[in-house]
């Protein structure tokens, strides 16, 4: 792609000189004004190479700020607050817009993060979020009483929960497990044979977490998906073990086709790692897998035959919603598309084995992610001896760094290294982590 068709696809068409207000530890950083004016900057060099600094300008966070919990919420790259607003001005001067509209801005998102996911677009149904996501595919799903929903304690709260709520809707039987006691020493072997002794001929659904964000350990799910599709053989469809996948924090970080990792589900919000708007998200699904859903809620156009077979479109819940969001997924699909899932991931796990080096040499420090690349991702959790983990957030928070605690029973301090941050705001954390284990 050349500079000029890029300049196109940010949505500016011009380029004008950029108001420099600050550094983010030596990272030349423009103020949210002059983003707001039109600057628009290249994202990637001649030879197809991220220009990080170009990428962070993209984003309105405060430059007086390290922003390592950026995967919480997303902040809207300009090209999805461009999107945002031209389709909130469309429905502000039109708002039956939509009516004509809706159906073929619908499939473009379809489309889109099909591409990104390796997919198919009529795989696709849309959510606002993960939990709505994870919700409907539970309550959607088929499920006799007796039969038993198997998930992890490592699982986020809102997916323990559908599932406590799913069971006691028709009888079912929770089954909670641990793939690992030691998430620093989590390995592929453990997990999968841990899984293998979990799933009896009961076993209805398992529900797992791609990347956990209560230890930061990465799940080898295509390694699980052979697992269960072993304890599948021979089974009648309606016994079926439906693997069911919690996306959210690999999803816009790891290099994989999400749609080819072996899950009869996918779920994910892409409001987080992939910077997509607010209040947004997706469930991809086997074609085969979808028949095994009835829909819980009614679609946007609800079909007059409820007994036909079940399309992500029939489980996709309707009506109105916010769509000058939704419409503006594919901006951020090609935001990322633009600077690679390749470059990406090696940004992101370079970041990311920085701080996992460096911290794990303090002493008093316990980093509690595995080193391994291949468990683990953009997110890091660590402990620091005789402190609170909740302190050395505020601690970090003091020197203006923005770390978290997730709400688990297990829980430790986190930074998300993300496309946003350099390797010199890592040293800086580094560094007041440092402080913080010497009781400064
Ligand atoms: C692993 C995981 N799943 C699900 C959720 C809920 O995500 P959402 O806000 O998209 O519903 C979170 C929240 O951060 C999470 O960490």
């Amino acid at each position: 792609m050349d500079f000029d068709r890029r300049r196109f696809v940010l949505g500016s068409g011009a380029v004008v000189g950029s108001a420099t207000v600050g550094t983010t530890m030596g990272s030349v950083v423009t103020a949210p004004a002059a983003q707001a004016a039109g600057t628009a900057m290249p994202l990637v060099d001649r030879a197809g190479r991220p220009d990080w600094k170009a990428v962070r300008n993209e984003f309105r966070l405060d430059p007086s700020w390290t922003h390592l919990a950026a995967f919480l919420l997303t902040s809207h790259p300009r090209t999805v607050r461009r999107s945002i607003d031209r389709y909130r001005d469309l429905m502000d001067e039109n708002p039956c817009w939509i009516w004509e509209n809706h159906e073929a801005e619908t499939a473009r998102v379809r489309a889109s993060l099909a591409g990104y996911i390796g997919g198919r677009p009529g795989d696709i149904a849309l959510t606002p979020n993960t939990t709505v996501g994870i919700g409907l595919v539970y309550n959607s799903l088929r499920i006799r009483p007796g039969q038993e929903l198997f998930i992890t304690e490592h699982d986020h709260p809102v997916h323990q929960c559908t599932v406590r709520l799913v069971a006691k809707k028709y009888g079912a039987v929770v089954r909670e497990g641990k793939l690992y006691d030691d998430p620093a020493q989590a390995t592929e072997a453990q997990a999968v044979e841990r899984l293998r002794s979990a799933i009896g001929p009961r076993t209805r659904t398992v529900g797992v977490t791609w990347v956990h964000s209560s230890t930061g350990v990465k799940l080898p799910i295509p390694a699980i998906a052979d697992v269960v599709a072993q304890a599948n053989r021979g089974r009648a469809e309606d016994d079926r073990c439906v693997l069911i996948v919690d996306g959210l924090h690999g999803f816009g970080i790891e290099d994989a086709d999400a749609a080819r990792l072996g899950g009869d589900f996918f779920i994910s919000g892409t409001h987080k790692w992939l910077f997509g708007p607010r209040g947004t998200g997706f469930v991809w699904g086997r074609a085969d897998a979808w028949q095994q859903l009835s829909p819980v809620i009614s679609s946007t156009f609800p079909k007059h035959d409820l007994d036909s077979v079940t399309t992500p479109a029939d489980v996709s819940p309707g009506a109105y919603f916010a769509f000058e969001h939704t419409f503006s997924v594919p901006a951020a699909v090609e935001f990322h598309q633009q600077l690679g899932r390749a470059g990406i991931q090696n940004r992101i796990h370079g970041l990311s084995r920085q701080f996992k080096e460096e911290v794990a040499k303090i002493p008093g420090v316990t980093l509690r992610t595995p080193l391994d690349a291949a468990m683990s991702s953009g997110m890091t959790c660590f402990e620091v001896a005789g402190v609170e983990h909740a302190a050395v957030v505020e601690r970090l928070a003091e020197r203006r760094i923005r770390a978290s605690v997730a709400a688990y029973r297990v829980h430790y301090p986190r930074v998300g290294t993300g496309i946003v941050n350099f390797p010199e705001e890592i040293d800086r954390t580094v560094a007041a982590i440092r402080d913080i284990a010497r009781g400064r």
